[in-house]
């Protein structure tokens, strides 16, 4: 029997998990697919939750970060303990990211993918994907626009890792390229916002 599907499986339905969604429920009463962006992240339970309880606030949104950070790490520390390998390690990675982009709780809603994203990333290229964070931080703390500082270090690990050429043994690029091209699509109406100087700040 070929365990894969089980981990691609497992890790559809960890990345599914709307952690941001069910923090701002349960904690703010607040439905966050509702308000602001609608998105169900991190940048989203910090902006609508922000309105009524600010300490709150910061405090639900750094737990939905780790939240949805871990449950595609979580899965990829499983498969590798269970010696899985590079290109099903890169798959796994992709269904997690998916999950949280279109969760089948949320009938294939979800949210943008960049917690998500470097929960994986960090474990599978590691150097990169701190390269991003980096380049994230600093214009997240000059620009404060969440997406775009998001799209800014998620380019950055791309770059990063094709330089670098850290950690991708499958052969192909492709497994990262795809988390990317999600997230990038997923953030279509940020981008379109952005153009026309419509983008909301988090501040
Ligand atoms: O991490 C998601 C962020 O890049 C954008 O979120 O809610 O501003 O669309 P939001």
């Amino acid at each position: 029997f070929n365990f894969n599907i089980l981990f691609y499986l497992l890790a559809y339905l960890a990345g599914s998990i709307p952690f941001g969604l069910l923090l701002a429920k349960i904690f703010a009463k607040v439905n966050i697919k509702e308000q602001g962006s609608g998105s169900i992240g991190a940048t989203n339970v910090l902006r609508v939750v922000k309105q009524t309880n600010p300490s709150l606030a910061k405090k639900l949104s750094i737990a939905t970060v780790i939240l949805d950070a871990l449950k595609g790490t979580i899965v990829l520390l499983i498969a590798m303990a269970a010696g899985a390998g590079d290109a099903t390690l890169w798959g796994i990675a992709v269904l997690a990211v998916l999950g949280h982009c279109y969760s089948v709780f949320l009938s294939l809603e979800g949210g943008k993918g960049v917690a998500t994203g470097l929960g994986v990333f960090l474990v599978l290229i590691p150097i990169p994907t701190l390269i991003g964070a980096l380049v994230w931080f600093v214009f997240g703390k000059v620009l404060k626009i969440s997406s775009l500082s998001s799209l800014l270090g998620l380019t950055a690990v791309i770059i990063a890792a094709l330089i670098l050429n850290n950690g991708l043994n499958v052969g192909s690029n492709a497994p990262m390229y795809i988390i990317a091209f999600i997230v990038y699509y997923k953030h279509l109406p940020n981008i379109i916002r952005l153009i026309k100087g419509e983008e909301k700040r988090v501040i």
